[in-house]
Parts: structure tokens; C-alpha cells; sequence
């Protein structure tokens, strides 16, 4: 069983192992403070029964009435059950009812997994960004318009 959540304190540690051992960059401790503090309602765990966490969501409010997905992480034992979907629906849940109209996400050329998946959740590629990661890594821009979806 999957509970979607928003992340309390004591979560903290647990969600710092997902994102490191899943994601290609580093991130302290800190990060996910920041991200909490700014945003509690943008934040999102998936945890089973015994309070493992198996997945992270870190959103971000942006200027006007965009929001991004920071991080989002799976980890590797627990992918392919829907929960990076749902993780998904329960933001743009958040955010639609905040009036945020727009989703975005940044994500490496090379991760073509997460691309597809992304794209399958309605996201599609709207900007190219050359050498965007710290290692020079390029990555795309993919956006989604909440509006489209929730008038359809
Ligand atoms: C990308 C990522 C978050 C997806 O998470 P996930 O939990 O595996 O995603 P889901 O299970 O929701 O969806 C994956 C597929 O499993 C399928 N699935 C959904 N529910 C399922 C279920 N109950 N049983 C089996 N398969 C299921 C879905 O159909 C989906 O296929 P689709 O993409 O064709 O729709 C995960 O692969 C990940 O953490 N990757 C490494 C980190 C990363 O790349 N993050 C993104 C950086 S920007």
C-alpha cells in the first residue's frame, strides 16, 4: 500500500537516501529543508505501511503562475507501480488549487526513461538547455499547462 504525503521533520534523513541514491547530482540535507520551508504544500513523499520512504517529490514556486518540479525520485526497488505518477498528480493537484496554471521540470538529454515518462504524463519539451548541469551535462525544459488538461 502507498501513502502520498506531505513530508514532516523526521522524514527528512530518509527522503536525503532516496534522492541520493537515485538522482545523478548531490543534495544536501539543506536543500530539502529550503524546499519545505518554502513550499510545504509542495512537497510530497510516498511512504508504505512501515514509513519507508520509496519516493520524493521537491516542487518549487516560480514567478507568475508557475510552479516546477525540482526533484523527483523513485527509488530503484519500488519503480514501475505508479508511484512517480502519482507523486505527479497529487502537485498538480497542489497546484491547481493554488491557480498555478503552469508545471515545469528540467531533466538530462540522456535520461530518455525519464523523458518518455514525462511525456507520457503530458509534459512536452519546450526548451532546449545546452550545458545546463554543473557537470555540463544538457538537459531539456518540459512543460505542461494545467489549464489544458483541467478544461478537457
Ligand atoms: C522517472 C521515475 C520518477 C518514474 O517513477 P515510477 O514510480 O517508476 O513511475 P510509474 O510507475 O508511475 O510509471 C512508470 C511506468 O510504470 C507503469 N505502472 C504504473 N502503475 C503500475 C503498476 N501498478 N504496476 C506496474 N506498472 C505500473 C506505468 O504505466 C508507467 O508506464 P508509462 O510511463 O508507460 O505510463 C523513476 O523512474 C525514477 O525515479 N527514475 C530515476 C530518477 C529520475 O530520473 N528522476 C527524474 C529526474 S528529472
Amino acid at each position: 500500500m502507498t501513502i502520498i504525503r506531505h513530508p514532516g521533520q523526521c522524514d527528512v534523513q530518509k527522503m536525503f537516501t532516496v534522492l541520493n541514491t537515485n538522482l545523478d547530482d548531490y543534495f544536501a540535507p539543506d536543500v530539502i529543508n529550503f524546499f519545505m520551508m518554502q513550499w510545504p504544500k509542495g512537497q510530497f513523499i510516498a511512504v508504505d505501511l512501515f514509513g519507508n520512504v520509496m519516493g520524493v517529490l521537491c516542487g518549487s514556486r516560480l514567478d507568475g503562475s508557475r510552479a516546477s518540479i525540482s526533484l523527483l525520485a523513485v527509488d530503484s526497488r519500488y519503480r514501475g507501480h505508479g508511484i512517480g505518477s502519482q507523486l505527479i498528480e497529487e502537485f498538480k493537484r497542489s497546484c491547481f488549487m493554488e491557480g498555478r496554471s503552469t508545471v515545469q521540470l528540467e531533466v538530462r538529454t540522456r535520461n530518455t526513461r525519464a523523458i518518455s515518462f514525462y511525456q507520457r504524463k503530458g509534459f512536452a519539451i519546450t526548451e532546449e538547455l545546452p550545458r545546463f548541469y554543473s557537470d555540463g551535462g544538457d538537459g531539456y525544459r518540459m512543460t505542461m499547462d494545467l489549464r489544458r488538461i483541467t478544461s478537457s
